[in-house]
């Protein structure tokens, strides 16, 4: 289906003329006027209790918002995707990764073909691999037991392995140490193997394409460290390390034994990869039962988000509420606060995932795009950032919608703790949309000349998802959640929410900026005159 321009739609006008409308419409008068909105505005899907009712919203804007996902062909690219046709069009690939969560007998198919049974297979190889390695049958070089694992990768090969392995840290093999190499910087890999002993540690390399510059880099400098503490046998390499990519022909120039290597495919976005063989990490971590347990919660929200209608679809409502503030509001973030510690590099996972997908300029047909794309995620773990940043959120000037993100139970019952985390939720949700007047500022004694400064405007939107307890199958169903809602943004912009190409112009620039650096003769440089000195004030300050 064709889609025109974003102006040309028409529930796009109506939106406008609906915002004009009901743009200082405040949440006190919209609960007034509905004593069961809190009831009503919420929706629930696989045991995600969704609650949207905080938001600047009337049944209106409900409705347009749906016909505007109508217009933009959401239904026709969702089943799209799910048909393996080539969304991703600036790389001409299909998006699959919903057929890493598909269960085994499932049909999801790729050119012609049936992928579930390679994905099963991968998975069933992963699982062999892990339980060998868990039991301790897998031995390191010196017949030594494993019992460390770093997992070498930057972006999507990194991002969602340490946000899984934080987040299910409660289901992890307490006797084995996990750690993440990501930075090129060094420091990221010496304090990753500090204190470790070599002979007990395995490297797995996580590169979609085996040739990522940082990847690369800290894969090398594993071997030199790996070979240094085990005398220098080449052989070593067999035993400690494992490779997660699409690439085997790099692998195996790499020296890692492509029996070792768990495959997937390109069409896997990094950053929607780590359900796939990336996160072999996080099965070792919490074993090959808790992995598929996670996979079946991602699972059950791609069959939500395939068949549910959209007034009741979970990610689609959040992808059209975010795309409400941003480009109606002119709101230019999300915060996204969980209230749950081991959640505390979940925003940082959703930055990849929301920036890196929908940070665009151009339409698929490559025309300038007519709406802001792209609202910049960011969050940190409540309460923590109550004593932080939330003081803009009250009573800055800037319009934040916030998803505040609780679980009914915790993993760590510790006296009265988890209640009070729970009330904390409730009333900054509360706190944000209600506010504080000043009748109720004044009657509380405050002196006129202060009324101004304890005065909380209110009218700050949020939405709050509950679930029951962060299990693995929740941490997938949170994570699928996130990458709907992405997709369903990026189709009423119309944009290629799996490309990325605006990462490569700094990679490249890096590539030709390295030798100058290294060069012992002075070099030609010919960048601009900032570049230019900065090499040149370098290179002097090191040679100090
Ligand atoms: O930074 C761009 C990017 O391509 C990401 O999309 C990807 O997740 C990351 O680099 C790592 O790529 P690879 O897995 O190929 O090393």
């Amino acid at each position: 289906m064709s889609v025109p321009a974003l102006h040309l739609r028409p529930a796009w006008a109506l939106l406008k003329k609906h915002h004009q409308k009901i743009r200082r419409t405040h949440l006190r008068q919209l609960f007034a006027k509905d004593s069961e909105r809190g009831q009503k505005l919420v929706a629930e899907a696989a045991g995600v209790y969704f609650d949207y009712s905080k938001n600047r919203i009337t049944d209106e804007t409900l409705s347009l918002l749906l016909q505007l996902a109508q217009e933009s062909g959401l239904r026709d690219r969702i089943d799209a995707m799910f048909r393996g046709d080539q969304i991703n069009t600036s790389e001409k690939r299909a998006v699959l990764h919903v057929a890493l969560r598909a269960p085994r007998g499932a049909s999801i198919m790729h050119e012609g073909q049936n992928v579930v049974p390679e994905v099963h297979a991968v998975l069933d190889k992963m699982a062999a691999f892990a339980d060998r390695l868990r039991s301790g049958e897998w031995k390191g070089h010196t017949g030594k037991r494993i019992r460390n694992v770093i997992n070498i990768g930057i972006g999507g090969s990194d991002l969602g392995p340490v946000m899984a392995y934080e987040a299910l840290r409660h289901y992890s093999e307490r006797s084995m140490t996990f750690r993440f190499v990501s930075n090129v910087d060094g420091t990221d890999f010496a304090e990753a193997v500090h204190g470790l002993d070599p002979a007990e540690t395995l490297f797995i390399v996580s590169s979609k394409t085996f040739t990522t510059l940082e990847t690369m880099t800290n894969a090398h400098t594993a071997r030199d460290w790996l070979l240094a503490g085990l005398g220098g046998e080449q052989a070593a390499t067999a035993k400690h390390f494992v490779a997660v990519s699409t690439n085997a022909q790099e692998v195996a120039k790499f020296g890692i034994d492509t029996a070792n290597m768990f495959g997937f495919w390109d069409w896997v976005g990094g950053r929607y990869s780590m359900d796939s063989a990336i996160g072999l990490s996080t099965m070792l971590a919490i074993g090959p039962d808790n992995f598929r347990a996670m996979l079946g919660g991602f699972h059950e929200i791609d069959e939500h988000f395939r068949t549910a209608p959209f007034e009741r679809n979970l990610p689609v409502l959040m992808g059209l509420l975010a795309l409400w503030y941003n480009d109606f509001f002119g709101a230019q973030t999300v915060a996204v606060l969980p209230y749950e510690q081991y959640l505390k590099r979940f925003p940082a996972y959703l930055q990849q995932l929301t920036m890196e997908s929908n940070g665009k300029h151009v339409t698929l047909d490559g025309q300038p795009v007519d709406a802001d794309t792209g609202p910049i995620y960011w969050g940190e773990p409540g309460t923590n950032g109550q004593h932080s940043f939330y003081q803009l959120i009250h009573q800055g000037t800037r319009l934040i919608p916030c998803d505040f993100i609780a679980f009914a139970h915790t993993l760590n019952p510790l006296g009265q703790h988890h209640d009070m985390l729970l009330a904390n939720v409730f009333a900054q949700t509360e706190a944000l949309a209600f506010g504080k007047t000043v009748k109720q500022v004044k009657a509380e004694g405050t002196p006129d000349w202060l009324v101004p400064h304890r005065l909380f405007e209110g009218n700050r939107p949020s939405n709050t998802i509950l679930l029951d307890k962060l299990t693995p199958a929740a941490l997938g169903k949170l994570v699928a959640l996130y990458e709907h809602s992405v997709f369903t943004q990026g189709t009423i912009w119309q944009i290629d929410s799996f490309d990325q190409w605006g990462v490569e112009l700094g990679k490249a620039l890096a590539q030709r900026i390295i030798p100058e650096l290294e060069e012992a003769a002075e070099p030609k440089l010919e960048h601009d005159s900032s570049t230019n000195a900065l090499i040149r004030r370098y290179r002097k300050m090191k040679q100090s």
